[in-house]
């Protein structure tokens, strides 16, 4: 595929692509957009470097692609409730994205994607990682894909929410948390090819199997869908942006640097109903 505005380097062959030559500060054109557009659906993760965003210019570029979605459970800084704050220092005990997981998949219409920008990184680590879910599906035998196409599953908020307000001390005995049915296999709506979406942050049972048996396929599917041959591994700079499709990727974040500080902001855009 070729662009008119951006520079498309891609980072594996089946997903993550290094883009340059676009300046995210300001106000995108509709061909840059495009582009953009063009190069998530082709890479479903993509990354750039030097990009000092503020909280307004991330809202702005998130605006380019739809909507903003307010997270559920985590409340953004004041007069910014579309911002979700991503930090972690010495005195954390936990990190956002800890297991891997595709943004919110417990709302009825998950988000399209996520816009994160990192301001200060440690030394070393902190990577996100990312699983390309059309890769996992495409690698499974014609049989098991068949089996798989015809299942639904429920996604639920309640675990991980909990598990996060639990640890902050939070008391949220009072909140209901999203819950949602969803294809087992979704199929992207620009692309049309098919992706695995179950995931083990709020994926809990698959709804036509006997318990047991869900738990052997999903225990099975959150193995599979996350192997190294389907994954790419981003090594965060100051000012770094990742942009992934939710519909296309699972991702994990990596917390193994603490005690050191790792800090900056996620936008989220609102998605469709998945088919
Ligand atoms: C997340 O959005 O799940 C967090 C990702 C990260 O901090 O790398």
């Amino acid at each position: 595929m070729s662009y008119a505005t951006i520079q498309v380097r891609p980072v594996t062959p089946r997903l993550g692509a290094e883009i340059s030559n676009i300046d995210l500060t300001s106000t995108l054109s509709n061909q840059q957009v495009d582009d953009l557009h063009s190069a998530l659906a082709e890479h479903q993760v993509l990354f750039f470097r030097d990009q000092k965003l503020s909280l307004d210019q991330q809202k702005t570029l998130g605006r380019h692609f739809g909507e903003l979605h307010i997270h559920p459970n985590t409340p953004g800084p004041q007069g910014h409730p579309e911002i979700l704050p991503i930090h972690a220092d010495a005195n954390s005990k936990r990190v956002a994205g800890e297991g891997w997981h595709s943004d919110v998949s417990c709302d009825t219409e998950p988000p399209l994607g996520s816009i994160l920008y990192l301001h200060t990184v440690p030394p070393a680590g902190g990577d996100t990682i990312f699983a390309s879910q059309h890769a996992a599906y495409e690698a499974l035998s014609p049989a098991f894909r068949s089996f798989l196409d015809g299942l639904t599953a429920t996604h639920s908020g309640d675990r991980s929410y909990r598990r996060t307000n639990r640890i902050l001390g939070i008391d949220d005995r009072d909140r209901v948390f999203p819950q949602a049915v969803h294809p087992v296999v979704r199929t992207h709506p620009v692309t049309k090819r098919k992706a695995l979406f179950v995931n083990e942050g709020f994926t809990t049972h698959i709804n036509e199997l006997s318990e047991k048996e869900s738990r052997a396929v999903l225990d099975f599917l959150f193995e599979h869908s996350t192997k190294p041959a389907f994954q790419v591994r981003f090594r965060w700079q100051p000012h770094s942006v990742a942009f992934w499709d939710n519909r296309a990727v699972q991702h994990i974040a990596m917390w193994d640097y603490f005690p050191q500080v790792r800090s900056g902001s996620r936008v989220t855009i609102k998605g469709d109903r998945p088919i």
